[in-house]
C-alpha cells in the first residue's frame, strides 16, 4: 500500500501533520511540499491525502493548482483532506471545502479533518507577532481557553484527530499499486 501525502504550509503546521500522519500509515508514505517543486503523479500512488493551512477560509494557491491538475485522477483513488487551522468547528470545515474544493472532490474525500494550528511566536517577525497576538486571543477568548502570551508558541495540533485520521485512511483503499512513482513537473 502507498500514500502520496501532499502538503502546503507557510510556518510548518500542515508539514508537522503530514509528517505525523506518514508515521502512523501502514505501508509506504511520501510526503512532499507543494511549494518545493515536482510531485510525483497521483497515479503512482493507492491512495492520497492532501494537506493545507488556512489562511482567511483559504487553503494555499499550490492546493488549488495541484486539485485542478490531477482532479479527475484523483476521484479515482481513496483521498483524504485535512487543515492545519485553529477552526475545529464541523460548519467551518465545511466552508474551507466548499470555498477551496470542487464539489465532486469534496463528495469524495473521507475522511476529512481539521487538526488544529499553531502560532510560532517564536520563529515570527515583529509584525506577524503582533497579528498573530491579536488572532491567538481572539480565538482563545472564543474558545474558553488562557490567552496566549505571544511570546511562547501556542500550540493547539491533536494528536488524537491525527492518528484518528490515519487509522481511516489505513482502513480505507485496495492492496494494488505498481506504477513506479515519477516526479511530474506541475
Ligand atoms: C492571517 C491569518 C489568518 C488565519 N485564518 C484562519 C482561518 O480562517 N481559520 C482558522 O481556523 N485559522 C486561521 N488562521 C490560523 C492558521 O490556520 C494556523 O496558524 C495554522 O497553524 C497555520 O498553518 P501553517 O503553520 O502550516 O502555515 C489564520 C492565521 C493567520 C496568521
Amino acid at each position: 500500500m502507498t500514500t502520496l501525502i501532499v502538503y502546503a504550509t507557510v510556518h510548518g503546521t500542515a508539514e508537522q501533520c503530514a509528517r505525523r500522519i506518514a508515521e502512523k500509515l501502514d505501508g509506504r508514505a511520501d510526503v512532499f511540499n507543494l511549494k518545493s517543486g515536482p510531485v510525483p503523479s497521483p497515479a503512482a500512488y493507492d491512495r492520497i491525502i492532501i494537506g493545507s493551512c488556512i489562511y482567511g477560509c483559504s487553503v494555499l494557491k499550490e492546493i488549488k493548482d495541484f486539485c485542478a491538475k490531477y482532479g479527475d485522477l484523483l476521484l479515482q483513488k481513496p483521498l483524504g483532506i485535512f487543515f492545519a487551522c485553529f477552526s475545529d468547528s464541523k460548519q467551518d470545515e465545511k466552508e474551507y471545502l466548499s470555498r477551496n474544493f470542487t464539489p465532486s472532490l469534496i463528495r469524495h474525500a473521507d475522511p476529512v479533518s481539521a487538526l488544529g494550528g499553531a502560532f510560532y511566536f517564536t520563529k515570527l517577525n515583529f509584525l506577524e507577532r503582533l497579528l498573530d497576538r491579536h488572532l491567538a486571543k481572539k480565538y482563545a477568548l472564543s474558545n474558553g481557553i488562557p490567552v496566549p502570551d505571544g511570546k511562547t508558541d501556542f500550540i493547539t495540533v491533536s494528536e488524537e484527530k491525527i492518528t484518528a485520521f490515519a487509522e481511516k485512511i489505513n482502513r480505507s483503499g485496495s492492496s494494488s499499486g505498481t506504477e513506479e512513482a515519477v516526479p511530474d513537473d506541475h
